[in-house]
C-alpha cells in the first residue's frame, strides 16, 4: 500500500516538475515577446524614418540627371548659367538629406552599441532624447497618421552616471510606448472633445542629489484601483496582441536592480506622469 502511494506520489511530482518547466518555458517566450515588440517597433520606427531623406536624395537626383540633358542641348550661355545654379542647389539639398540619413544611422549603431548590457558612465538626458526619438518614430509608423506634441525639458546639471545604458532606454521605452498608446487610445475615444491635443512631456531634473526623468501624458490616466496592480507581471488593460502586461514589472525590476525607484502619478481624466529617479552618486 505504502509502494504504491509512493509511486503515485512519484509520478505527480514528476508532473508537476514538467508542468513548471512548460511554464518556465512560456514566461521565457514572453519576456521574449516583449522584448521583440520594442525593438521591432524601433527598427520600423528607423526604416520609416530613413525612408524619408533617402526619397529625398532619390528626387533630387533624378531632377539633376533631367537639368544635365537640359543643360547639354541648351545654346544660350545665361540660360546655361540659370540651369547649373538650380544643379547646384540640387547637388546641396542631395548632401543635406545624405547627412541626415547618415545621422539615423549614426543612432541606430549607437542603440546596437547599447546593447552589451555593460555598465558605463551614461549620459541620461541623451538616452531621454534618443529614445523619445526612436519612439515616437516607431509609433508613427505603426499608426498611421498619429500625431503628438512632445515636449523636451532637460536639466543641464543631470551628471554622468554608471549605469547600464541599454537596461535604462529599455525601461524608459517601456514607459514611453504604454505613453503613447494611451495618448492615441484617448484620440480615438468617440467621448474625447475634438479639440483634445496629444502631448507628451519628458523632462530630467538633479535634485537633492538624485536624478528624476518624469514621463508624463495628458491621455485617459490610471483609476485608483488599478494603480498598484500596473507593476505586476501580466498585468494589462489591454486587448490580446496588443500587451503582454509585461512591460512595467519589467521596467520596475530594471530600475530597482539600478538603485533607482519608479513612481507613479495619474488621475482619471487628466493623465499620468511616471517618475524614475537615480542616485547621482
Ligand atoms: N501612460 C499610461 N496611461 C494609462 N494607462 C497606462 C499607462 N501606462 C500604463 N498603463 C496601464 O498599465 C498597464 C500595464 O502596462 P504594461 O506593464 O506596460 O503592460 P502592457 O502595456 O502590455 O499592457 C496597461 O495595460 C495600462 O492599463
Ligand atoms: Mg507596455
Amino acid at each position: 500500500m505504502v509502494q504504491k502511494r509512493t509511486e503515485e506520489l512519484n509520478v505527480k511530482n514528476k508532473e508537476l516538475a514538467d508542468a513548471l518547466h512548460e511554464l518556465e518555458l512560456s514566461l521565457e517566450k514572453l519576456v521574449r515577446q516583449e522584448k521583440l515588440a520594442s525593438l521591432g517597433q524601433l527598427t520600423a520606427g528607423i526604416a520609416h524614418e530613413l525612408q524619408n531623406p533617402l526619397n529625398f536624395v532619390n528626387n533630387f537626383a533624378l531632377l539633376t540627371t533631367g537639368l544635365i540633358t537640359d543643360y547639354k542641348s541648351e545654346q544660350n550661355a545665361e540660360e546655361q548659367k540659370a540651369i547649373l545654379e538650380d544643379i547646384l542647389a540640387n547637388v546641396e539639398r542631395i548632401h543635406q538629406h545624405g547627412t541626415r540619413a547618415s545621422r539615423i544611422i549614426k543612432r541606430m549603431v549607437d542603440h546596437s552599441r547599447l546593447s552589451k548590457g555593460e555598465f558605463e558612465m551614461t549620459n541620461l538626458n541623451s538616452i531621454c532624447k534618443e529614445y523619445l526619438f526612436l519612439a515616437y518614430a516607431g509609433i508613427k509608423s505603426n499608426i498611421h497618421g498619429f500625431e503628438c506634441k512632445l515636449i523636451e525639458n532637460y536639466d543641464e546639471k543631470v551628471p554622468l552616471i554608471s549605469t547600464v545604458p541599454q537596461d535604462v532606454a529599455r525601461a524608459l521605452l517601456n514607459i514611453i510606448n504604454n505613453a503613447f498608446y494611451a495618448l492615441n487610445d484617448k484620440k480615438n475615444n468617440p467621448e474625447t472633445a475634438p479639440d483634445y491635443s496629444p502631448q507628451l512631456t519628458v523632462s530630467t531634473k538633479l535634485e537633492n542629489e538624485k536624478i528624476f526623468i518624469s514621463i508624463k501624458d495628458n491621455a485617459i490616466g490610471i483609476p485608483d484601483e488599478i494603480k498598484e496592480k500596473i507593476f505586476n507581471p501580466f498585468f494589462t488593460t489591454k486587448p490580446p496582441g496588443d500587451g503582454t502586461g509585461l512591460g512595467l514589472s519589467i521596467s520596475h525590476d530594471i530600475v530597482r536592480n539600478l538603485n533607482g525607484e519608479i513612481v507613479l502619478k495619474s488621475k482619471v481624466g487628466e493623465g499620468t506622469e511616471f517618475v524614475i529617479s537615480f542616485p547621482a552618486q
